[in-house]
């Protein structure tokens, strides 16, 4: 026992067509190497965005009404309600590169990219190829297949850290087993958690946890029973001392760490390399197990994840999100000595209908190849920036003059309301979630899809352009205006 845990976008998208068709047709089938390198700011725009509509919201508004009736609260994740900023949800109906379009023909540029997943963008002419090949052999096998290998292969070989690896449905299938393994393997049954981290509904998890409920200001869920949260201690992110105490009194009780190393579900939070330090030498001394949930960060914010930006090597990882290409996958892995305890290999249960799912494989292998062949990481970060520097400048204009907090890495975004540096729930807490909703309202009616949460990041993909930057940072400047000039 023991732990290990040490370009702009084309102006003229549709240049490159008969190029592109020329590509796909190459990799039909080509399901064992990466793709050839290809300019990636250039694949998308086989939809031309119609001229803008006045925006109306008339078809949304009535399958939300039909919704109502069937759906609890009319949706199928409770974020996408959009109540937490005031308005009813707007029903999508098809998306490209970095724009999504809804019922009523309007069109967003979209922060959402699927909470992360769509990293190429939507419709990535590579996933869309993948997923049309392998529908073809069958929807599902509940029986091996190649792609399955290949896909742990790959994974593998992109983070270090994961010796071997399961392929899962979901992140909260993924978080849900893993403390289940690191439970069995150290035989204790402590969890330690962050406040505002989410690592899926599992019961275990939901102790003040981020995402949802913090978007709907409500810290735990009835139904989780007393008895098992009881076995979760959530403790202030960043914070050693508290940290150091828990291990202290605890720790041969506790059975793993599990925590969002770059956090997105109270808003974007960055660790202290303190904070990552403590958690690794804790681990290391106490021989409980390091679990580094990557299902927002894994291959986005740097192709290996945040554990390659901290060089930090987790006893375990969890992934979902861009290893789906936007299908409904999770996967968890890590040391071989650990993952070796799950069925049927060991005793560790855990299963799934569909785990591994051909097309679900297909559509993230192709993403992740396209990630390995074009490593976009720099260019994501470089948007990134310019986009989070925008959005400073703005709120500090003297005659804007917002106290603004903008948090950023490569790929994600949020900004906060608030005067007090961002670094833990409590503070992310202390912003204005009205002027937020006002704000994000504004985006709204001016094509910008931000996620509808102040306690979510925004997600950028490598499909976004300098020219979409520009227009978001005119429309947040006009939001922010019209917000405060009501507020006067
Ligand atoms: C860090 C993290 N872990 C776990 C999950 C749960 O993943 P899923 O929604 O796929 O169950 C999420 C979802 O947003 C997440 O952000």
């Amino acid at each position: 026992m023991g732990s290990n845990a040490t370009a702009d976008k084309s102006a003229d998208k549709s240049a490159d067509k008969s190029a592109d068709k020329d590509k796909s047709e190459k990799s039909q089938g080509d399901n064992t190497e990466t793709h050839e390198k290809v300019d990636i700011h250039s694949l998308h725009g086989k939809a031309k965005a119609p001229a803008l509509q006045p925006f109306t919201f008339e078809r949304s508004s009535k399958l939300f009404a039909r919704a109502l009736e069937r759906i609890p609260g009319g949706v199928n994740s409770p974020v996408r309600a959009c109540k937490s900023v005031g308005r009813e949800p707007i029903f999508m109906a098809h998306a490209d590169g970095p724009h999504m379009f809804d019922e009523d023909k309007n069109r967003y540029l979209d922060y959402v990219g699927s909470w992360g997943a769509m990293i190429l963008g939507h419709c990535h002419p590579r996933v869309m190829e993948a997923i049309e090949t392998a529908v073809r052999n069958s929807t599902s096998f509940g029986a091996p297949s190649r792609a399955e290998v290949e896909m742990a292969e790959l994974i593998c070989e992109i983070v270090p850290s994961l010796e071997m690896v399961r392929m899962v449905n979901s992140g909260t299938e993924a978080c849900m087993s893993a403390i289940r393994l690191a439970r069995a393997f150290t035989k204790r049954s402590l969890i330690v958690k962050f406040d505002g981290c989410y690592h899926g509904h599992a019961d275990s998890f939901l102790v003040k946890a981020g995402s949802g409920l913090a978007t709907l200001g409500i810290s735990s869920s009835p139904g989780a029973p007393e008895e098992l949260t009881k076995l979760t201690l959530s403790l202030p992110y960043n914070d050693v001392d508290a940290l150091r105490e828990a291990f202290a009194k605890k720790s041969d009780e506790i059975a793993a760490i599990i925590v969002e190393p770059i956090v997105g579900n109270a808003g974007l939070i960055t660790p202290s390399d303190e904070f990552i330090k403590c958690m690794v030498g804790l681990c290391k001394d106490s021989g409980a197990l390091l679990i580094y949930d990557e299902v927002m960060t894994g291959f986005r914010v740097a192709f290996g994840g945040a554990q390659e930006l901290h060089k930090v090597k987790p006893d375990l990882s969890c992934f979902g999100k861009v290893i789906g290409g936007g299908l409904p996958v999770g996967a968890y892995g890590g040391r071989k000595d650990v993952m070796e305890h799950i069925a049927p290999q060991g005793s560790v249960y855990q299963a799934g209908t569909l785990s591994g799912n051909p097309l679900a494989m297909a559509a993230g292998l192709a993403q992740l190849r396209f990630l390995k062949a074009n490593k976009p990481y720099a260019r994501l970060g470089e948007i990134t920036e310019l986009l989070a520097n925008g959005l400073k400048e703005i709120a500090a204009k003297e005659d804007i003059a917002v106290p603004l907090q903008v948090t950023h890495v490569p790929g994600m975004v949020s900004f906060f309301f608030t005067d007090k540096p961002v670094t833990d729930f409590e503070s992310a807490l202390t912003c204005d979630t009205e002027l937020f909703g006002k704000v994000w309202r504004g985006l709204l009616e001016r094509g910008i899809y931000w996620p509808p949460s102040q306690f979510e990041s925004a997600f950028i993909s490598t499909v976004h352009s300098k020219a979409d930057v520009h227009e978001t940072l005119v429309a947040f400047e006009a939001s922010l205006r019209a917000a405060i000039a009501k507020d006067k």
